[in-house]
């Protein structure tokens, strides 16, 4: 595969995806919490929230879990501690088309052959991310779960649809930083107009994962979340249109949960919110957006 190949497709997804509409009716699965052990949910959220870094460092995943917030910050005017982290558009790996990704295995027992194909070096910390990425997809799902990995915009949104059903239009929620920042920095946001809510009891999120090409790991949330949207200007003048989510019953959480330490709270005792990263994807119900 030449690179301009891999790197043709990679600006079309803001575009495709701003105009997509499809139809979702996402029954309210459960994420067991409970059943996840403290590596996997604390991996898990290292996924999710520095997705950007290969290796998996102490200390990124210290940055990175200032994305955490309690629901009584959401105030007009509050000024909150985030890590947003921020991928330079030309550094992310591509979006694939969907005939491309399909001619290329994705799955662990090719291994050797796809870091052979995709010209990485053995034991780099690129193959180690490839090799924790295709474990994570593979994970079995429990029966109460529904999650996936999509290698291409069409395969997500065939997944999306099958999932959700036939029906119901549905949108596509990102965190988009206006001032087009390109670096990561920990420093406070305020939040500069009054909050608002999201009631979506039906959502589906995406968050991708480090691999050569563009990996989307998509799981259905369960009901008792609210979706938020902020407008937080940055110390430095980074002006975000942020979409955040407060998990409102933490009862489950594993008490490990990075969460609890950054926010100094256990399971249970309040909600716990946090913010997207921009090369996420959170797909709601449209009827959630002219409900708020
Ligand atoms: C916890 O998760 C890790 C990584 O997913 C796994 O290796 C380990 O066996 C699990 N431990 C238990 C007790 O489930
Ligand atoms: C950000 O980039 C977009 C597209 O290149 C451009 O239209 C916009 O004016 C930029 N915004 C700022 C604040 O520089
Ligand atoms: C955020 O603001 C608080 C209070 O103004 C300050 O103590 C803290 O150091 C700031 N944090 C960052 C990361 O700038």
């Amino acid at each position: 595969m030449s690179s301009s190949g891999l790197h043709r497709c990679r600006l079309f997804l803001m575009a495709v995806l701003i105009i997509v509409q499809g139809v979702c009716i996402c029954k309210a699965r459960q994420i067991p919490e409970r059943h996840k052990n403290g590596s996997q949910q604390n991996h898990e959220d290292q996924i999710q929230m520095d997705s950007s870094s290969s290796t998996s460092s102490y200390h990124h995943v210290d940055l990175a879990a200032h994305v955490f917030f309690l629901d009584k910050d959401l105030k007009f005017g509050n000024r909150i501690p985030v890590y947003f982290t921020i991928k330079d558009p030309s550094r992310r790996p591509p979006l694939l088309p969907r005939e491309e990704a399909d001619s290329i295995p994705f799955s662990s027992s090719k291994l050797p052959h796809l870091i052979d194909l995709l010209s990485i070096s053995q034991h780099s910390p690129q193959a180690e991310a490839m090799k924790s990425t295709l474990s994570h997809c593979e994970f079995e799902p429990l029966k109460t779960e529904t999650k996936f990995c999509a290698t291409s915009l069409e395969s997500m949104l065939d997944s999306a649809r099958d999932l959700f059903g036939s029906g119901t239009p549905f949108e596509i929620l990102t965190t988009n930083h206006l001032a087009n920042k390109t670096s990561s920095i920990l420093q406070n946001y305020t939040i500069v107009e009054e909050p608002k809510v999201i009631v979506a009891p039906k959502m589906l999120a995406c968050h991708t994962l480090p691999y050569p090409y563009a990996v989307f790991y998509c799981h259905c949330q369960k009901s008792d979340n609210n979706l938020y949207r902020l407008m937080l200007v940055g110390d430095d003048g980074d002006r975000t249109d942020a979409i955040a989510i407060c998990h409102m019953d933490t009862s489950e959480w594993d008490p490990n949960h990075v969460a609890f330490k950054v926010l100094k709270t256990v399971p249970g005792q309040s909600p716990v919110c946090h913010f997207f990263p921009a090369d996420n994807l959170v797909w709601v119900a449209s009827a959630a957006l002219h409900n708020e």
